[in-house]
């Protein structure tokens, strides 16, 4: 393999570029050539300013502060964990970057702790020196037809591949197989690709090839390809330090340091890229005039300084430099320079390399120097290996102190006195040359003389390394596809929710009709909403959402006063006796009366209760069936109003002056109505849904009357209990549904509110665990138990504002031990079940308005909807998808959406205080 057409200098053949401007060329020759060697020396305080400074600079990139094209960039790879061992699998391997202009490919097997280890199969590939600088695409071309050669020849057949990717290039990876170049180095100026994913250009260019169906799953960098490929010794190996045609090193560094992370345990390998380190104070001192002229006819100019003096691709270019000023100052050669000499990259590396050879290096001199066209004598032969130890001394003089550095940031990180750690290395200049390796230890032993470093050589270039990130990939990839076929069900399309609105739409016509329908479209005797004109004090119950409430609400000129007061529900008595029920509820009020000074009045009562019940007027409800998780004995098909006065009897009490029941979604409509006289819908997304609107009286089959407006409880949780919405019900829907004390009831509710979301997330993380997706497959006893998954979780999981990691802390609170992968995904799935909800609420509320815009034969329905209920106020996205899928489905109708501030205690008092003025209209 070699370097030439890959040096990265631009190519100014013939112009000469020594003797070196501001050297004086003094007549002693070898007072000449010590100068020059000087000039290489870095001494003992250099190396350790160098140090401190690279520290310091890799600290502030931690931290995420601004950081100057010169500092060190700390790229966090998405590698968290070196090798189990347990990675199995055939992967090739694709390394693009590391090695000059050459791209080797890798046929790989993992063979987990027990197998045997086997050897991979690998081919290298010249990259021509045009495509290094053309276009980015043929670039990736390249590669692609690279790949396809390699496979040719390995009995591979149709079967899909999984590639890992080396790029070893400064990157953004946002994944483990995404990944954003920042610039070019060594020699690669591509056009189109900075700025790029280059995972998503090798995709294209594999497919634009056509020849073979291979993934690509990871992409990593050489120094990380380098830790991870290298055998587990005593302990991990947790540095990658590559030396090759760049120079670079990667570590596990403590997730919470990391800024950009949003991360506080665990570890994460991050790429240091100190080749661009370039802190004048520092390096100043030590940047000679040579490096000067080869940063300046280098195709990144004042970029990678740091790298330039230590890169294989930029040693032999520095002793081409100082050999040539040597012989134009007439020095060596007998001062004559052939066009070889003067040549930009004429010398290698492996020239280098072979000179220090301390065996052969004396007569190979003389060769590699004729080559050049020189014909050196015996004391120039001499010079030029004094020449190339003085460049490659510094070099790993230079590498060392940035080692050092990475050393004591993993001590100060562990704060640790003496840090025993395995450095594993690759690249040519360690494998080629023969003392790089004994300097930098030497080197590193006094800089950091309290850490223990063995230095274990990388296996194949890196090659295992990678595949074996590729496997975690795959894995986690495969998770992916697993979740992602999970949760497809709950992604509906626009044709679907059309269908449901369609759907709901018929269900509403023949429910009016009085014909066989899942909606029950209850009148609801309350014929307008209030006019502002309603006075006096009422007491109120509201009876059916989280909390039950007792209400004394003062309608007046200046606007409504509400005092009320909370009382529990137990749910032994929200599922014991009907007796047991109403006498609690009695309880309440004379408790609440007695409070507020009203024992012995007998105020106009308004009642919500949300359930669905059979009105022959506005104080009379037959309970139809209890929904909600309330299955109190004997009250189905019972008159409400008659149960609770029967429990005032039984209290002895004073007897209540039952005025009206209402239901929530009436309550919430006619109490938004007070403020906006648009409202003429309400709806409630709480513990359960449902809502009721504003009807023709024409349209209601079962009230007599043609004229004026009725509100219709739709009871719309209901929908669906026909099967007609099988179509869409999942088989978490199923479960839950099983395991509900009403099977096969309130189907459309079970989709939406707050009372079922937990659940279903519930059971599909309790599926996706069995698929070995979530939690490394450990099913833990407490997300087996019901309800454990309260649907408020998924509202603050799903806030904008939290960080993953407080993700992961509300769910730990619920003992389950999860990684950030986990906690990704739990989201996911809460994502899910809530924007299908919405998008369905959405669909129910289209179906309403367009149905009330018809009804009126509109062009355009100007609306507005009451709503309540913790779920639409609490979840963070719910309002506003709800509002998006009536928009899409609705073009016709501008809604707005009121949410209730007073509970719809206040609606049964407004709905009260008209009942009774027409009341006492119909008196005088
Ligand atoms: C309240 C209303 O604000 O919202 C109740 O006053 C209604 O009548 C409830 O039932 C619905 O929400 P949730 O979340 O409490 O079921
Ligand atoms: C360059 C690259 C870096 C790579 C190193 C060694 O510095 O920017 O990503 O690791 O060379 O190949
Ligand atoms: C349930 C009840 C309904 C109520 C809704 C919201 O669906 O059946 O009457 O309006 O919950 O609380």
């Amino acid at each position: 393999m070699d370097f030439i057409g890959s040096l990265g200098l631009q190519q100014r053949e013939g112009v000469p570029s020594c003797p070196q401007e501001g050297l004086p060329c003094p007549s002693n020759s070898s007072e000449l050539v010590q100068e020059c060697l000087q000039q290489f020396k870095v001494t003992g305080a250099q190396l350790r300013q160098i140090q401190i400074s690279l520290l310091d600079s890799m600290e502030q990139a931690l931290k995420g502060q601004a950081s100057p094209a010169s500092a060190v960039r700390m790229l966090p790879t998405y590698v968290g964990s070196t090798p189990h061992g347990t990675e199995q699998g055939d992967f090739v391997v694709l390394e693009l970057g590391a090695t000059g202009a050459s791209l080797r490919v890798l046929w790989v097997t993992l063979m987990g702790i027990e197998g045997h280890k086997m050897e991979p199969r690998s081919q290298e590939f010249v990259i021509p020196q045009e495509v290094m600088l053309g276009p980015g695409q043929q670039l990736f071309d390249f590669a692609a037809r690279c790949l396809s050669e390699f496979l040719d020849a390995l009995p591979v057949g149709n079967q899909g591949l999984q590639l890992g990717f080396s790029f070893s290039f400064p990157c953004h990876q946002t994944g483990l197989d995404k990944s954003t170049l920042i610039s070019w180095t060594k020699g690669f100026r591509c056009s189109g690709v900075e700025g790029q994913d280059v995972v998503q250009l090798l995709r294209d260019a594999i497919q634009r090839q056509g020849t073979y169906s291979i993934d690509v799953v990871a992409v990593v960098n050489d120094t990380v390809g380098t830790m991870m490929g290298c055998e587990p010794g005593v302990g991990p190996c947790e540095v990658g330090l590559v030396v090759d045609t760049g120079t670079n090193a990667c570590y596990m560094e403590e997730a919470r340091h990391v800024a950009v992370l949003d991360e506080d345990r665990g570890r994460v390998c991050i790429s240091v890229e100190w080749g661009s380190f370039s802190d004048d104070g520092a390096l100043g001192p030590v940047l000679t005039i040579f490096d000067r002229t080869l940063d300046h006819e280098s195709l990144n100019l004042g970029a990678q300084r740091f790298e330039k003096m230590i890169g294989g691709l930029y040693l032999g270019e520095l002793v081409r430099l100082v050999l040539a000023h040597l012989a134009q100052c007439g020095v060596l050669f007998g001062g004559y320079t052939s066009p070889a000499l003067l040549r930009q990259g004429s010398i290698l590396l492996e020239h280098v390399a072979e000179i220090e050879d301390p065996s052969a290096g004396a007569a190979r001199v003389h060769a590699i120097l004729q080559d050049l066209g020189l014909n050196p004598s015996a004391s120039d032969a001499e010079f030029v290996q004094h020449v190339c130890a003085a460049v490659c001394t510094r070099a790993a003089q230079l590498c060392a102190a940035a080692l050092a550095a990475v050393l004591s940031r993993l001590q100060h990180s562990r704060e640790q006195q003496t840090l025993q750690i395995a450095v594993a290395t690759g690249g040519r200049v360690f494998e080629r040359h023969p003392r790089f390796l004994s300097i930098l230890q030497e080197t590193v032993m006094l800089l950091a003389p309290e850490c223990d470093v063995s230095f274990i050589p990388s296996v194949d270039g890196g090659g295992q390394g990678v595949a074996m990130v590729t496997a975690v990939a795959a894995r986690l990839a495969a998770h992916r596809c697993l979740l992602e076929e999970t949760l497809a069900p709950f992604r509906l399309t626009r044709e679907q929710l059309a269908a449901v609105q369609a759907q709901m739409r018929e269900a509403m016509a023949k429910g009016l009709q009085g014909e066989a329908s899942s909606l029950r479209m209850l009148p609801t005797y309350v014929r307008d909403t209030p006019d502002g004109s309603e006075r006096g004090d009422f007491l109120a119950l509201d009876l059916g959402g989280t909390n039950f409430r007792v209400l004394l609400v003062h309608v007046a000129t200046g606007g409504v006063q509400i005092t009320s007061q909370i009382y529990s529900i137990p749910e032994c008595v929200a599922q014991g006796s009907g007796q047991q029920l109403f006498d609690h509820i009695v309880d309440c009020i004379v408790d609440f009366q007695e409070k507020q000074g009203l024992s012995g009045q007998s105020l106009p009562l308004g009642f919500t209760f949300s359930f669905p019940c059979t009105q022959l007027g506005l104080d009379q409800g037959i309970l139809l069936n209890w929904t909600k998780g309330f299955n109190a004995s004997d009250c189905e098909g019972q008159d409400v109003v008659c149960l609770l006065r029967e429990a005032i009897r039984r209290r002895q009490a004073v007897e209540l002056n039952v005025v009206a029941i209402v239901n929530d979604t009436v309550g919430t409509m006619m109490s938004c109505g007070y403020e906006d006289p648009h409202c003429e819908v309400g709806l409630i997304v709480g513990t359960g849904t449902n809502a009721c609107y504003m009807e023709e009286l024409r349209n209601v089959a079962i009230v007599a009357g043609d004229s004026g407006h009725m509100c219709i409880n739709m009871e719309w949780g209901a929908f669906g209990d026909d099967g007609s919405l099988s179509m869409l019900s999942t088989r978490f829907d199923a479960s839950v549904d099983q395991a509900s004390i009403n099977p096969g009831k309130q189907r459309f509710e079970k989709m939406i509110s707050g009372m079922y979301l937990g659940e279903i997330v519930r059971h599909t993380l309790l599926h996706l665990t069995s698929l070995g997706v979530l939690f490394r497959g450990q099913q833990t006893q407490r997300l087996q138990t019901r309800d454990i998954f309260k649907t408020k979780f998924l509202s603050e999981i799903e806030s904008d504002s939290l960080a993953l990691r407080q993700v992961r802390a509300i769910l730990e609170d619920l003992g389950l031990s999860l990684t950030s992968d986990d906690a990704l995904m739990v989201l996911e799935v809460c994502q899910a079940v809530s924007q299908r909800a919405a998008q369905l609420c959405g669909a129910g509320v289209a179906a309403v308005v367009e149905k009330i815009r018809e009804n009126r034969g509109l062009e355009e329905l100007t609306v507005s909807v009451g709503v309540d209920g913790t779920l639409y106020k609490l979840h963070p996205h719910f309002s506003s998808l709800v509002a998006a899928t009536v928009r899409e489905l609705a073009p016709r109708c501008v809604v707005t959406f009121l949410q209730s501030e007073d509970g719809s205690g206040k609606g049964a008092a407004l709905v009260t205080a008209v009942a009774c003025r027409l009341a006492q209209m119909t008196c005088v």
